[in-house]
C-alpha cells in the first residue's frame, strides 16, 4: 500500500517527504526553544564545546578540503534517559542558529522510530531520499541541524525485529540509513547532525567513529539536582507560597535523590502532590516526607528499570559483536 506523503510539510526541496520520518521542520532561532538550552544543568564546559564543535563544523569545514580537515558534522550526545539529551540538542540547534553569521537555520527532526519501522520495502527507499535528496536539497538553500533522536533505535529495532516477518527488509533499511548518514555526513558541508543516543554501544562503530564530539550526558550531580529542585520549588511556591518553607530543606532532598535523573527528579514533585487526595487539592500541604516517600518509589522503578537495561546492553553487544559474546 502507498503511504501518504506530505509535500506541505516540508517546504524548499524537490520532490516528497517520507511523511513519518521528518517528526518536524522549522526554521530557527525560536523562541520556545531558547528556553531549553537554559533548563538543563549540565557540568561545566558541556554546552561551550558542544556549540563551539557545532559552529566550527558549519563554518570551518566549508572552507577547507575534507582531506585536509576531516570534519563529518557529527556530534552525538549519550548518556541515560532522563538526563535532558533531546532537550539539550534542540536548545543547541537553537544556539548555533543565533551563533552563525547570517543568524539562521532549518532544523529537521528526524524521527529514527519511524524509519526503522515502517512499510518494510519502501522503507530502504525512503530512507535513501531522505539522505541523498531531502536534506541535501534543503542545505542547498542553507545551513541545516538534523537531530537525530534515540538513533540507537535503529539498531535496537532492528534486533527486535529480525525476530519477526522480514528481516532483510528491515536490515536494508538499517544499512541504507546508516550508509545515508555517512555519505551525507562526508558530502554536505552545510549539514550538522545531532545524534542522541541512551545506548552508544548500539550504534554503527564505523559512525560512531565518524563523530567530531562524543559528549556523556550523566546523571545530574549533586549541585545539578540542588539547581533542579531549587528551580522546581520555585515555580510550585508560586502558586502555593506555603512550598517555600521547603527551600530549607533542598540540600537534604538533593542529597537524598542521588542516582536519580532530571526527568525524574522533576517528576518527583508532581508525584509527591498527587500522593494524597489531601495534597492534591491543595499542594501547599506537601511536605518532604512527601518527595522522600515519592523519591522511594522511583528507587523501585528505577531498580527495575537498570535490570532491563543491563539486558538489552547484554543482548546489544551479543548482537553486533557476536563473535566476542
Ligand atoms: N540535567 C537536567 N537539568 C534539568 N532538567 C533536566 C535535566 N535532565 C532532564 N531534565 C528534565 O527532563 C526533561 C526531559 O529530558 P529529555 O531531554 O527528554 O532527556 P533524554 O533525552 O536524555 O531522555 C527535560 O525537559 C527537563 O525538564
Ligand atoms: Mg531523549
Amino acid at each position: 500500500m502507498e503511504r501518504p506523503r506530505v509535500a506541505s510539510r516540508v517546504a524548499g526541496f524537490k520532490g516528497e517527504a517520507p511523511m513519518d520520518v521528518i517528526a518536524e521542520h522549522v526554521q530557527l532561532p525560536q523562541p520556545r526553544l531558547a528556553a531549553c538550552w537554559e533548563a538543563i544543568r549540565v557540568a561545566p564546559g558541556v554546552r561551550e564545546r558542544l556549540l563551539s564543535q557545532a559552529v566550527l563544523a558549519l563554518t570551518v569545514r566549508r572552507k577547507l578540503p575534507f582531506e585536509v580537515a576531516p570534519i563529518h558534522g557529527l556530534i552525538v550526545l549519550f548518556g541515560p534517559p532522563g538526563t535532558g539529551k533531546t532537550t539539550l540538542a534542540r536548545g543547541l540547534a537553537n544556539e548555533i542558529a543565533k551563533a552563525l553569521t547570517p543568524p539562521g537555520a532549518t532544523l529537521v527532526a528526524v524521527d529514527p522510530h519511524a524509519l526503522a519501522s515502517v512499510a518494510p520495502g519502501q522503507t530502504q527507499k525512503e530512507i535513501t531520499r531522505l539522505f541523498q535528496q531531502t536534506l541535501p536539497d534543503l542545505a542547498a538553500s542553507g545551513p541545516v541541524i538534523v537531530l537525530l533522536d534515540e538513533v540507537d533505535t535503529l539498531v535496537v529495532d532492528r534486533q527486535r525485529l529480525s525476530l519477526e516477518s522480514n528481516p532483510i527488509d528491515v536490515h536494508r533499511a538499517t544499512d541504507a540509513a546508516l550508509l545515508g548518514l555517512d555519505r551525507l555526513c562526508q558530502s554536505q558541508p552545510n549539514v550538522l547532525l545531532l545524534a542522541t543516543t541512551n545506548f552508544p554501544q548500539a550504534l554503527d562503530r564505523a559512525l560512531l567513529s565518524r563523530a567530531d564530539l562524543i559528549e556523556e550526558i550523566g546523571l545530574p550531580d549533586v549541585e545539578a539536582r540542588t539547581q533542579i529542585i531549587a528551580e522546581m520549588l520555585q515555580h510550585l511556591a508560586r502558586h502555593w507560597p506555603a512550598l517555600e518553607g521547603l527551600k530549607q530543606e533542598i540540600k537534604f532532598l538533593a542529597a537524598a535523590s542521588e542516582g536519580v535523573d532530571g526527568r525524574r527528579l522533576r517528576k518527583t514533585f508532581i508525584a509527591a502532590i498527587a500522593s494524597s487526595l489531601e495534597t492534591a487539592r491543595d499542594p501547599n500541604r506537601v511536605k518532604s516526607t512527601h518527595i522522600i516517600a515519592a523519591l522511594q518509589g522511583l528507587r523501585r522503578d528505577l531498580q527495575a528499570e537498570h535490570e532491563e537495561r543491563r539486558r538489552l546492553e547484554a543482548l546489544l553487544s551479543h548482537e553486533l559483536h557476536p563473535r566476542s559474546g
